[in-house]
């Protein structure tokens, strides 16, 4: 896009730190006030406090405060399809419009979930390191581990990424069974079980892919945990808040399940200290839409979605 085009004079925000096509895009078309994540919103210059619209991460956000900061703004565009940490109520009562980025990101998401679910149940992060530290060459034998194929998968929460996790494992699972708040309408084959705790007892794994948000917390719990067994693995891709981390970690040490495969984490970027030497958990840094591809794909529909609200045209992604 050569030059400053008419929404050039438009003031919007970016909201804590962005991604540099993003960044070099957004600042072709506006006006842009960077805004860090931790910022005095009561201390906002004059020309900040007139911005339009607001763009962000997903683990940023747009909580209430920043809103009452902004009292022009229209617009919240999520670089994230979860939207957990914008507070939506007070955004509907202030009549301010938010997208996110579905769609793009599901099959680097699932990938990711797949990728977890074998190294953590073939056990393949903690060979890596038997290698690399030499104990192998020293005749240390890794120990056998368990196998994917034939496990009962149980999807938590079947929305868009939750199938696309369940379609790359049909061709190896025993069974993919799935809960959520409500059996889904589209006759799905998978089976659905409406008790958490027995879709717990009959899941080998547990695969949360559910939306974050205030309903979805701790939704894993220590009972959950205890009904998956000794002999069952957890992966997470969706949102740390969903587990109950603590009960996790305990859960983890004394072996009342077998192990974890993990992306997220209730306190990003932190990490419970104890995981960090468990060889039978796999931690990843919140990377499941991380790729090249998915990520310009994320920002062009974040620049769509405010292209079309500043055209007047219809919203392409909207939350509310
Ligand atoms: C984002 C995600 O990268 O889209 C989401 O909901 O979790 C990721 O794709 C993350 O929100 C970045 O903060």
């Amino acid at each position: 896009m050569a030059g400053m085009t008419e929404t050039a004079r438009i003031p919007i925000v970016a909201f804590g730190p962005l991604y540099p096509y993003l960044d070099e895009a957004l600042a072709q078309r506006f006006v842009v006030h960077a805004v860090p994540a931790d910022a005095d919103l009561n201390m906002l210059p004059d020309e900040v406090r007139q911005a339009r619209a607001l763009v962000s991460f997903g683990s940023v956000g747009a909580p209430a405060a920043i809103m009452d900061a902004l009292p022009r703004l229209e617009l919240i565009a999520l670089f994230s399809v979860g939207y957990d940490k914008v507070d939506i109520d007070h955004a509907r009562a202030k009549g301010i419009r938010v997208t996110n980025t579905p769609d793009v990101l599901t099959d680097d998401v699932a990938d990711l979930a797949v990728g977890l679910l074998y190294a953590t149940v073939r056990n393949i992060a903690a060979n890596d390191r038997m290698v690399r530290t030499g104990e192998w060459a020293k005749g240390v034998k890794p120990a056998l581990s368990g196998r994917v194929t034939g496990k009962r998968i149980g999807i938590l929460g079947l929305g868009r990424i939750g199938r696309a996790i369940a379609r790359r494992l049909e061709p190896v699972a025993g069974e993919i069974i799935y809960h959520s708040r409500r059996p889904a309408d589209d006759g799905t084959a998978y089976r659905y079980i409406a008790d958490p705790l027995d879709f717990a007892r009959a899941s080998d794994v547990i695969i949360v892919a559910t939306s974050g948000g205030a309903e979805a917390r701790h939704l894993v719990g220590a009972a959950m945990l205890d009904a998956l067994g000794p002999g069952g693995v957890l992966i997470n891709i969706s949102r740390g808040s969903v587990i109950d981390e603590e009960a996790m970690v305990a859960a983890l040490a004394e072996r009342r399940i077998a192990g974890a495969g993990l992306d997220v984490f209730a306190n990003e970027p932190h990490v419970p200290h104890a995981l960090l030497t468990m060889d039978h958990v796999v931690l990843q840094p919140h990377q499941g839409s991380a790729t090249v591809q998915t990520r310009k794909a994320m920002a062009d529909l974040v620049l769509a979605n405010l292209d079309a609200w500043f055209a007047g045209e219809p919203l392409v992604t909207p939350v509310v």
